[in-house]
């Protein structure tokens, strides 16, 4: 097994991972500290994959805030000093390149190699379609679909309304899962006589279903990326995967009503560069992927941390409130249910509760492969030479967000952390200095999440209908959030080790 994880590992660190160069390599003049433990190739392979958060902090406790490791027949340099991240997001991508790891991996998980015009044309198109006003719509489409998912079948009517128990992260991922299906990837069409909100709610309770499969996909990830999989789980993966292509296939997916134009434009596009049907196909299952695995996990750290914390969850839903009174609106049977718009309404608690949790909980690793030999100046002055071939990883997880100086107690949940008394948004600083990067859930730079705003959204509103419509509780108030599962660290948001039961009934 170790044998296995150390060769598949290497594979997708790059064609430098066959070479047996382990062993010889020494550190040059200017390099940066290296460390290739202890096992010769395999290096660090085993404790880096087994806890890398651990791992890291052991290294950056022995050799300080910059180090090369080996793993599995690569160098790869950490950079711990948050006040030179700058430098190395700024570098150009000749020097530093942000598309050939992910690559690997997209083909490793999608069946499907990406290239620089596929990159541009997400970035392009999510830029158009996922900002600003059109950003405002798609929250009106994921408000409505949102509303359609959580408030269907909770016990409406007249009398007490009753209790009802779910996991907390079953429960939150799976209506972010059903909704933003339905707002990116559109609703079946309405035939013959079929009224539109039956046809939602039963394409609704289809995506339901799917949201099984597409956990049990998502939780293969970890294995799939580094390629290491027994037979049976090669099975089960790949009809997996054949299902969502399937689901997802460009005939299907056009056939749709209320298709996104963030998805709709990214498949013409891909159509007009070239791409064949297939990879088409490929490309919208690696979108789909990219727009739901990160956003119900995340949804599921904010709402457990106000559950597990009263006093920031009536924080939170005073300001809700006090927003539906601005806004004239009423929740009591009867009424409309409620609207918001962002562009109109601030909810500065709320976003510093979103970013805490985000902190907390989402460390994904950034990755740059040197593309040629590279001077780097680190911000204090020291300079280092970073050899081409090699990799680059930043992991602000470790080096920003769980850093005592600029977060103090920071394993600790404090929902206000990130606003001023006065709403206005909080500085951070490091050695006295100020921060330019100082939380980065979405990565940054060139290669930064085109759907951190729409993700933002998505949880916002989540949490501003569970407030306003909802009783809710922990069924064990005493009960610890869980922790969260360490084969998640690199790739994301965090997944927690399990679930964790909660009530609700319906308030109005
Ligand atoms: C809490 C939710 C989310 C988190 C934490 C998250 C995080 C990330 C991160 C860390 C990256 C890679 C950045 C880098 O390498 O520098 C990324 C890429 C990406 N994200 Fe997100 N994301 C979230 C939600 C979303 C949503 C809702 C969408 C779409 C609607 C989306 C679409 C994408 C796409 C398409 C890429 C690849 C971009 C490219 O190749 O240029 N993400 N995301």
């Amino acid at each position: 097994m170790q044998k296995t994880f150390a060769i598949r590992f290497g594979t997708i660190l790059g064609p430098h991972g066959l070479y047996l160069i382990g062993v010889f390599r020494k550190r040059g003049p200017n390099e940066p500290p290296l460390d290739k433990g202890l096992i010769p190739w395999l290096g660090h392979g085993i404790g880096f994959q087994k806890n890398p958060v651990e791992f890291l902090a052991k290294m950056r406790k022995k050799h300080g805030d910059i180090f090369t490791v080996l793993v599995g027949g690569i160098y790869i340099h950490f950079m711990m000093d948050p006040h030179t991240y700058g430098t190395i997001i700024k570098e150009s991508k000749d020097k530093l390149d942000f598309d050939a790891f992910a690559s690997t991996i997209v083909y490793n998980v999608f069946g499907f190699q990406p290239s620089e015009a596929h990159h541009k044309v997400v970035q392009e198109v999510s830029k158009k379609y996922l900002r600003n006003k059109n950003l405002a719509d798609l929250n009106q489409v994921m408000m409505e679909n949102l509303k359609a998912v959580m408030l269907q079948n909770v016990g409406s009517g007249e009398g007490e309304r009753p209790w009802r128990q779910d996991g907390v992260l079953n429960f939150s991922f799976k209506a972010m899962f059903q909704a933003a299906f339905l707002t990116l990837f559109g609703t079946d069409p309405c035939n013959g006589g079929d009224a539109k909100g039956t046809s939602k709610d039963h394409q609704a309770l289809q995506c339901g279903e799917w949201f099984e499969d597409f956990q049990k996909f998502d939780n293969y990830l970890p294995s799939l990326i580094i390629g290491v999989l027994d037979s049976a789980t090669k099975k089960e993966t790949e009809r997996l995967r054949n299902f969502f292509w399937d689901v997802l296939s460009v005939e299907k997916v056009l056939k749709k009503d209320n298709i996104s134009s963030w998805v709709a434009e990214q498949d013409q596009q891909m159509a007009e560069i070239g791409m064949t049907e297939k990879m088409r196909t490929q490309f919208l299952f690696l979108l789909f992927w990219a727009s739901q695995s990160n956003t119900g996990p995340a949804t599921f750290w904010v709402f457990v941390h106000l559950l597990k914390h009263p006093e920031a969850m009536k924080a939170v839903k005073e300001e809700v409130d006090q927003i539906l009174k601005e806004t004239d609106q009423e929740v009591k049977p009867g009424s409309p249910l409620i609207q918001v718009s962002f562009d109109t309404i601030k909810t500065p608690l709320l976003d510093s509760a979103i970013q805490e949790s985000l902190r907390l909980k989402v460390c994904p690793f950034l990755f740059r492969s040197i593309m040629e030999d590279l001077d780097l100046k680190m911000a204090d002055g020291r300079e280092y030479v970073l050899r081409k071939g090699d990799q680059l990883i930043l992991f602000p997880y470790l080096s920003l967000q769980m850093d005592p100086e600029i977060y103090p107690d920071p394993q600790t949940f404090k929902h206000d952390r990130f606003v001023n008394p006065d709403g206005t948004k909080k500085e951070f600083y490091k050695n006295g200095e100020k921060l330019k990067y100082y939380n980065m859930p979405f990565g940054a730079g060139p290669s930064t999440c085109p759907g951190r705003f729409f993700a933002v959204s998505e949880m916002k509103l989540f949490v501003m209908l569970m407030v306003t419509y909802f009783d809710m509780e922990l069924v064990n108030k005493e009960e610890e959030i869980p922790p969260a599962d360490p084969s998640r660290y690199g790739i994301g948001t965090t997944h927690p080790a399990r679930d964790i039961q909660f009530k609700y009934r319906l308030r109005i």
